[in-house]
């Protein structure tokens, strides 16, 4: 197969870039096949996440709001970057801004992003204080598809982690960062092998075994 029938995957990040380094070793260890990372872009110039996509000699871009005069002007300039990386699947991961339905529909069923919370509870900011806040037993992390609706795409897989009663935004954010790690590369994976069928609301994993779909913590 022609490198060029692989599929070509940006990355957006915000900040330190744990999520952009499983799927990086994901791609380098073969877990998931015929995938490129062809660009990392980061709307801030000093994130971590950088300086991991160019230790992995992947090609980074920084896009910074504050020199563009709006939003649209913004995302042309973000499309134009991924249309000249012949970009198949956008991968948000701690991509801290909220992209218009203009850019959405774009790209519409080629965005992915990982919420860490079980949508649909605790959408927005700090979704791990949100559920220690609330006192919820389980949270857990999302990956689902972008549409217009934050955080309400269609969903791909969750991976639920149990909350203590001690716990602390920071110590539930780690416990769920570690499935983090796991889901998004197996939801990139599915992607890159077409797995992946959406019918409304709902994505159908197609030829998977259906305990696959959802992965539950096997320390419960
Ligand atoms: C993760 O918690 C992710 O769920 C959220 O932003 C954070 C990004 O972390 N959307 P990292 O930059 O991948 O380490």
């Amino acid at each position: 197969m022609e490198v060029s029938e692989w599929c070509k995957i940006a990355v957006l990040i915000s900040g330190r870039g744990t999520n952009l380094e499983s799927i990086i070793k994901s791609v380098e260890t073969g877990y998931i096949k015929k995938a490129q990372i062809a660009v990392v872009i980061s709307d801030k110039r000093d994130a971590y996440g950088l300086v991991r996509a160019k230790k992995h000699r992947i090609e980074t871009r920084v896009l910074e709001a504050k020199d563009f005069p709006d939003k649209k002007g913004y995302e042309e300039k973000l499309i134009e970057i991924l249309e000249s990386f012949n970009i198949d699947l956008i991968v948000l991961a701690g991509f801290m801004r909220i992209l218009s339905p203009y850019f959405v529909n774009h790209f519409k069923w080629r965005i992915m992003n990982i919420h860490p919370a079980l949508l649909p509870a605790f959408t927005g900011l700090h979704a791990q204080k949100q559920a220690v806040d609330a006192g919820t037993r389980f949270s857990g992390c999302t990956v689902h598809f972008v549409t217009e609706k934050v955080d309400q795409g269609p969903i791909i897989i969750q991976a639920a982690v149990p909350v203590y009663v001690d716990d602390t935004e920071d110590t539930l954010s780690q416990r769920i960062l570690q499935y983090e790690h796991k889901i998004y590369p197996k939801a990139i994976k599915m992607y890159v092998e077409k797995k992946l069928e959406i019918t409304g609301n709902k994505v159908k994993i197609k030829d998977e075994r259906f305990e696959e779909n959802v992965l539950i913590n096997p320390n419960l």
